[in-house]
Order: C-alpha cells, then structure tokens, then sequence
C-alpha cells in the first residue's frame, strides 16, 4: 500500500469515508496502527500524560515532540504523519517556524498542528507560506487546561457555537488543510464538517464529522493518568495485569532457579487454562 498523502485524505473526505486517527509515541505501537490500516498519526503532546506521567501536557517540550517524531517516523510505513507543537513553541512567526522546521521534513512528520486560541492565524498563513502544512486544533484546548476534570463539552451554546464556526471558517482561509475538533457539541461539529472543505476530525464531538481521532492508550485502556469517557473496556487490562501477575508469582518467583527462560507462549497459555477454569467454574456453579 503506497504512502497516505494530504490528497488521499481530502478524497476521503469528498467520497464520504471516514478519516481514522490515533496517537503513537513509539515504534511498537506506530507500527501496530500502521500495519492496521490506519490514515493518520500524530504524534501528540498528550506523550506528557500517558508516556511521561504528568497531569497535563504543559510541560512536553520541541525537543521531547522531535524524540518522539524521529521514533515514529522510522517506525511506519504508510500513515500520514502529524506532529504536535508543544505548548510555548509557536508564540511568534519565527519562533514557530524554527520549530516547526525541527518536525517536518525527511523521516519526520508531514506536517505540524498546532492548538489555535483565536488569534494564531497569522502563525498559520506563516508557516503556510513557508511550506509547512498545518493541521489546527480547536473546542477544548489540552495546552490551556491543567485538569482534565476540567474537560466540558464546548458549542452548546447559539453564542459558543457561533464562535468556534467563525474560528474553524477563518483556520481553513488562512490555509490550514486538517482540523481537529475536541470536546465540541455534535450538531456544531456537524456545522463544522460540512461548511469547511478541508477534512474535520473528531475526539469527543459526536460521530458526524469527516473523521475520528483517540489518544490510543485510551484505545486500550491502560492509561492511569488520563481519565476519559473515551476510554473502551476493561478487557484488554484485565489481560496485561493477569499476564503480569502470572509472570511475577509463577515464573520469576517460584521457578526463578529452575527455569529463569521461558517462552512467552507459556505464560499467555497458563492465562487461557486459569480463564478456561473460570469458565468451567463458573458453568458449573450456574
Ligand atoms: O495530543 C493529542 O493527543 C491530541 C489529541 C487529543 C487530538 O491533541
């Protein structure tokens, strides 16, 4: 499968089919999306949250965003690569385009996004005119919020709604050629999508816009310092921490002389037989 361009997710768009996204931050999980399928990555600054452990995503610096990127970008294949801009690193024209240089270009990202707080379209038509491609971001604005209690759902409102179509109209004509829209009521993300001809992708703002984004710890399910609705089942934890104390009790601890190599093969079978006899338990009980 060749490379997804900009032009083959524009044609998504027009032909109606829906644009998918997920984060990555390092090679085994970039490769796992890439191998899926997958349209999109970005390499977001939410690595503060999941990959370094902090409450937010303020502290996540260029050179943290350009680690990660370089990572990514070796590691896949055929995704359109989008890297954030960290919190601070886009304040003036030139600040911005020094360090939108360090993301984009041969085995870095195909473009660069940013946060837009109403008043960055002049870092926008900037970098534009420079050749960077810009991916904005707008609704509920991760790099302005500490707490992620403090997540609401933006554009209830005729006034608020108004505010983010204006803003996502002005984004597309200072030529930013991707939006992501977070936490934005569904019906104004509906406006949203139709009225801009560049592809609209969502996280949190309903299932009617040109595409869909997760965080993909979030897709799993194994993040502890994120708590979102966004998050699917428990299952697939239940099976890492099930393999993990299997492997610490059973393995490390009681066969640690006998048998400190074991084939992983083992170990997820020993998970299938104890599942296995739950089920049988459970059957029997019933
Ligand atoms: O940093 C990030 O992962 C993001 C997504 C939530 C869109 O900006």
């Amino acid at each position: 499968m060749p490379k997804v361009s900009l032009k083959k997710i524009n044609s998504l768009k027009k032909k109606r089919v829906g644009i998918s996204a997920l984060t990555s931050y390092d090679a085994s999980f970039a490769r796992l999306a890439d191998d899926c399928g997958i349209d999109i990555i970005l390499v977001g600054d939410s690595l503060g949250e999941v990959i370094q452990g902090h409450s937010n995503t303020h502290s996540v610096t260029i050179n943290d965003m350009c680690y990660h990127t370089e990572i990514v970008s070796r590691s896949i294949q055929k995704a359109f690569l989008i890297a954030d801009m960290p919190k601070g690193s886009y304040e003036t024209k030139s600040h911005a385009l020094k360090n939108a240089k360090k993301l984009v270009g041969d085995n870095m990202a195909d473009m660069v996004k940013i946060e837009f707080n109403g008043k960055d379209a002049h870092i926008i038509e900037h970098l534009i005119s420079n050749n960077i491609p810009v991916c904005s971001h707008i609704g509920v604005l991760p790099q302005t919020i500490s707490n992620r209690k403090d997540y609401k759902k933006v554009g209830k409102t005729k006034d608020e709604a108004n505010k983010l179509i204006s803003e996502a109209i002005l984004i597309e004509k200072s030529g930013s050629q991707i939006l992501i829209v977070e936490c934005i009521d569904s019906a104004t993300a509906k406006i949203i999508s139709k009225t801009l001809d560049i592809p609209v992708i969502g996280i949190g703002s309903g299932k009617n816009c040109d595409g869909q984004i997760r965080v993909i710890y979030d897709l799993f399910n194994i993040s502890f310092t994120r708590s979102t609705k966004l998050a699917t089942d428990v299952t697939l934890p239940a099976i890492m921490v099930s393999l993990s104390i299997i492997f610490i009790y059973l393995f490390s601890s009681l066969f640690f002389d006998s048998s400190p190599d074991f084939d992983m093969r083992v170990l997820f079978g020993v998970l299938l037989v104890v599942l296995g006899l739950c089920i049988i338990c459970k059957y029997f009980k019933d």
